[in-house]
């Protein structure tokens, strides 16, 4: 058998059993298996695929199979949706995806279930994606669900999405993100400011001024080169972080804080403006574990950053800060381009436990301010719950305390080009940025001061 499909199986079999991380387990499996990189890519084109796609590989199993997917064993689903993936969405030979499908469920569930299996494959390899499509949004009970079928997000996902695109007027764009969020993200670098430069062939990125691509090859020899002031970072992750730290000029000695801190990418860039502006910077995070990620992000760095472990909520009233980064854990709808499961694992109940956290936070983060200090409010989503409602909400709580300031002007000056950042309805300066629009993950970026 193919060693690349079996690492596909594994790591889906992982996520769905043990609730693993693909990103995390897939490099892993890869090189415990000693693929090769013709192999490596295809086990991740495989894994993603199949992950993101699920929701719509499961009704085209349902019909297939005449039975609904809870009716079947989870390893042989597994290794259907696997199966329907190489037939509906890759050049693999029908005879192979079949044939080595059918192994797998051999080895994962044993004899008894191959004939289902092959049988199940046989008519899914019947019909193309397009002519499976028109099928199973026959059954479709709405236009959302039918765009859930065709993109394969969950519904509530696809209107938090138009509710969020909607408050910039842009409701329109919906199936461009829902389609960008099915594509792979290329891989961008930041070059630390004032601490490393984008190699001369490097292709720069249009928004983030320190941002770049590689041509080719691997990144990761250029990160390691450069003892870590080179890093692998989201371009809208750049852009959140450079808005905190150039929304004003920076007076030497301010005091910075980054208070849900890891894995450490935008502290690394706080990090190096505080330096060139002769600030101080401390970071927090909450598990110990994530906490040494963020030690290492800054170890390459010539600046002291202490890292504590703390609950953000307790820690920030421990000082006065003149700039407070509350990149705040968050459902991370913005980032599912790069965690091929997370759309389906979510579930709208996780919303208000996280919108409850996040208020705790920013409002400590307010409370922790220096006079005329700044608290930029992050979120890897565009949930308009975790987003504009948590910021007016910490404003409604903080009486005449604070003032927007305007994050789409302040990002705009930040930016290298022309960036399109439209006005918010609720009159709000918060910048979103969108996959689709920007090529960036959709981060939510707003701005606020106490006066
Ligand atoms: C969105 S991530 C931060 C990403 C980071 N700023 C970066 O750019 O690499 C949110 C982090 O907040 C941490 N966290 C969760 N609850 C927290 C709390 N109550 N106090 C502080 N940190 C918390 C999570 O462990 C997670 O590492």
């Amino acid at each position: 058998m193919n060693p690349a499909r079996r690492v596909a199986f594994d790591t889906i079999r992982a996520v769905h059993d043990t609730d693993a991380y693909a990103n995390l387990l897939l490099p892993h499996e890869i090189g415990r298996a000693g693929l090769s990189p013709a192999d490596a890519g295809l086990a991740t084109e495989l894994t993603y695929g199949t992950l993101r796609r699920q929701g719509t590989y499961d009704a085209i199993v349902a019909d297939a199979a005449g039975r609904g997917v809870d009716a079947i064993d989870p390893p042989v689903l597994d290794a259907l949706r696997l199966g329907a993936h190489q037939l509906l969405s890759t050049r693999v030979a029908p005879h192979a995806a079949v044939h080595e499908t059918v192994e797998l469920v051999r080895r994962a569930a044993g004899a008894k279930a191959t004939g289902f299996a092959n049988a199940v494959l046989r008519r899914v390899s019947e019909r193309s994606w397009d002519e499976w499509l028109a099928r199973v949004e026959r059954s479709a009970r709405s236009d959302d669900e039918r765009l859930g079928l065709r993109h394969a997000h969950p519904v509530w996902v696809i209107r938090a999405f138009r509710r969020a695109l909607a408050a910039e007027g842009r409701a329109d764009e919906l199936e461009q993100l829902l389609a960008a969020d099915n594509a792979s993200p290329s891989v961008t670098l930041a070059a630390l400011p004032g601490l490393a430069e984008p190699p001369a062939d490097a292709e720069r990125t249009p928004f983030s001024p320190i941002g770049f691509r590689l041509g080719g090859g691997a990144p990761d020899r250029v990160v390691v080169a450069s003892e870590g002031r080179v890093r692998v970072q989201d371009e809208g992750s750049q852009l959140a972080a450079l808005a905190l730290a150039r929304a004003v000029p920076v007076r030497p000695g301010e005091r910075w804080l980054d208070l849900c801190a890891a894995p450490g990418g935008k502290t690394a860039v706080l990090a190096a403006e505080a330096l060139a502006g002769g600030a101080r910077l401390e970071a927090n995070e909450l598990s110990p574990v994530r906490a040494r990620l963020v030690r290492d992000s800054v170890s390459g760095i010539p600046l002291d950053v202490p890292v504590s472990e703390e609950d953000g909520r307790a820690r920030a009233g421990r000082g006065r800060y003149d700039r407070i980064l509350v990149d705040a854990p968050c459902t991370g709808l913005g980032a599912l381009r790069r965690r091929p499961e997370a759309r389906w694992r979510k579930t709208p109940a996780d919303v208000p436990e996280l919108t409850a956290l996040q208020v705790e936070l920013l409002s400590a983060a307010v409370d922790a301010l220096a006079p005329g200090g700044i608290v930029a409010y992050v979120t890897c989503s565009p949930h308009l719950a975790e987003t504009a409602a948590v910021v007016a909400e910490v404003r409604r709580r903080s009486g005449d305390l604070l003032e927007e300031l305007d994050a789409r002007e302040v990002v705009a000056s930040v930016a290298a080009s022309d960036i399109d950042l439209p006005a918010q309805a609720d009159g709000s300066g918060r910048a979103q940025l969108w996959p689709h629009r920007h090529g960036t993950d959709a981060m939510s970026i707003s701005l606020l001061r106490r006066r």
